[in-house]
């Protein structure tokens, strides 16, 4: 079974979909990393994150940078952001994530493009999404629990920024697939959101797959 989860940042799908892989015993990509990674390794390359030449060739990474915390970043989230609106850097990180998702007996796997690109033969399509001020309050809270200095109208800005962005790029925008089911966050905690997700799931599967029924 492919499960396959899209939506803006700090939506909560990246949370959710890790509970769904454990749920269904799935293994689990974050797409979003990939883009992290290319962003990190063109900076420490100094090139031009809008240079497409510049950023395909920092797609030849590594893949045990994928698990440095030095990715999750809000600098690095919006250089992979950046990077990830030229073709040629999408089609580098294109077949590895096709490979994971087609990998025997499945996989979750969260981004932008899943349910549009990656696995368009999902068996199951999420779109999870919230409202950007409920988004960026939750980025806010993380943030300042990590200890760091903050302003709320600086992150709001960004996210807007990169919701812009990842939705207008002409390729393989962040946007649902005609089948993919909506799931608002907005005004779930995080619990109901995910119990949510797993009803979604097994609504589309008849349970089928429920390995753990709560
Ligand atoms: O999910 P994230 O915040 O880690 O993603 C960082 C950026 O990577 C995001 O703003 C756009 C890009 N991305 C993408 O274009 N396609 C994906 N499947 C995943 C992420």
């Amino acid at each position: 079974m492919i499960i396959a989860v899209d939506g803006p940042t700090a939506s909560g799908k990246g949370t959710i979909s890790k509970r769904l892989a454990k749920h269904f015993a799935l293994p689990f990509l974050d797409t979003g990393l990939l883009y992290r990674a290319v962003g990190w390794t063109l900076q420490q390359q100094g090139g031009d994150p809008d240079n497409p030449a510049d950023a395909l060739a920092a797609c030849n990474f590594e893949s045990s940078l994928l698990d440095d915390p030095a990715l999750r970043s809000e600098d690095i989230g919006g250089l992979a952001s950046r990077v990830s609106v030229h073709p040629p850097v999408r089609r580098a990180l294109d077949k590895r994530q096709k490979d994971f998702a087609g990998q025997p007996g499945g996989a979750v796997l969260d981004g932008r493009d899943i349910g549009t690109v990656i696995a368009p033969d999902a068996d199951v399509k999420l779109f999870v999404t919230a409202s950007s001020e409920a988004r960026a309050v939750r980025r806010f809270e993380e943030m300042k629990r990590r200890g760091q200095q903050v302003d709320f109208e600086d992150i709001l800005a960004d996210i807007l920024q990169r919701d812009e962005r990842d939705q207008n790029r002409a390729t393989a925008p962040l946007k649902p697939a005609a089948d993919a089911v909506l799931l608002d966050t907005t005004n779930l905690t995080i619990d109901a959101a995910i119990q949510q997700a797993i009803a979604l799931v097994n609504a589309k599967t008849s349970g089928r797959r429920d390995k753990d029924p709560a």
